[in-house]
């Protein structure tokens, strides 16, 4: 199979093809979500929310990315896999960041980075991309930035933020990023900026004219219950599926239904 590319997507954005993409964040669901055709495969720092259970992305370490990476990795033939740099790993020092995505590129054999901001991250962009690593930026709800913003409602409704966004996009662009995520942002701003850019804009909660989209796959699964945000499309409920099955179990085993003779060596 041939491996989908930084340059495949911008390919894609100049043929007017939409870009799939979904996270993932161990063997057996990139396994999936890979073998069913998705473009891109993020593994996101939501693993601290979906994966460890904490409250925000903040306390999710270096290590601890590398580690759903390498098993990402290993079940992701096709797709692009994008490696959030966590919170800490990059913040305002160039050399750190460098060091961040040198570790996720040797140790894990993912493809790119991904990390959240505008002017504040763009010397650590271009020191990543001068060294030949691919970056993916990440703008609008930045979620690393939660304690800043004080909630997780949409951003850059106002005029000053809308325009630091304009201005945002074009400073990643020419820092070389092969790609921006939108999150949770007027769909029109989006549009905006989409149509401002040569590379692809992917969007979360950021309306139907960026040039692809992304979802946490817990939420579009429903293995997540508790985040139903207007933006989510839930294509199955795996959290009332899998309790009906380990309900079933349960009484099974309870009943002594289980095993039966055929279940028995
Ligand atoms: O960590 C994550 O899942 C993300 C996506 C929501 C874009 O950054
Ligand atoms: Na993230």
């Amino acid at each position: 199979v041939k491996r989908v590319t930084t340059h495949t997507l911008a390919k894609m954005k100049a043929a007017g093809e939409k870009i799939s993409m979904l996270t993932a964040y161990d063997f057996s669901f990139a396994r999936i979500i890979d073998g069913a055709g998705i473009d891109v495969i993020l593994v996101g720092d939501s693993a601290s929310n979906v994966m460890a259970g904490h409250e925000t992305t903040l306390p999710i370490t270096l290590d601890q990315m590398i580690y759903h990476a390498q098993s990402v990795i290993r079940g992701a033939k096709r797709c692009l896999v994008v490696v959030d740099l966590p919170f800490g790993a990059y913040q305002s020092n160039s050399e750190i960041a460098l060091a961040s995505a040198v570790r996720i590129m040797k140790e894990t054999g993912a493809h790119a980075v991904k990390m959240e901001g505008g002017e504040e991250v763009v010397d650590s962009i271009k020191k990543i991309v001068s060294a030949g690593i691919p970056v993916m930026g990440h703008l609008g709800l930045t979620p690393q930035s939660i304690y800043k913003f004080g909630t997780y409602a949409v951003r850059a409704k106002e005029d000053d933020e809308a325009n630091k966004l304009r201005k945002d996009v074009l400073l990643l662009q020419e820092a070389g990023c092969f790609s921006i995520v939108l999150e949770k942002i007027p769909a029109s701003l989006a549009k905006e900026v989409t149509e401002s850019l040569y590379i692809p804009t992917i969007g979360i909660g950021a309306g139907r004219y960026c040039d692809g989209q992304v979802l946490v796959m817990h939420d579009m699964l429903g293995i997540n219950t508790e985040f139903k945000p207007k933006f989510l499309r839930q294509y199955l409920n795996i959290f009332e599926q899998a309790t009906t099955a380990v309900q079933h179990y349960i009484s099974d085993v309870q009943s002594g239904n289980f095993p039966n003779e055929q279940e028995q060596y």
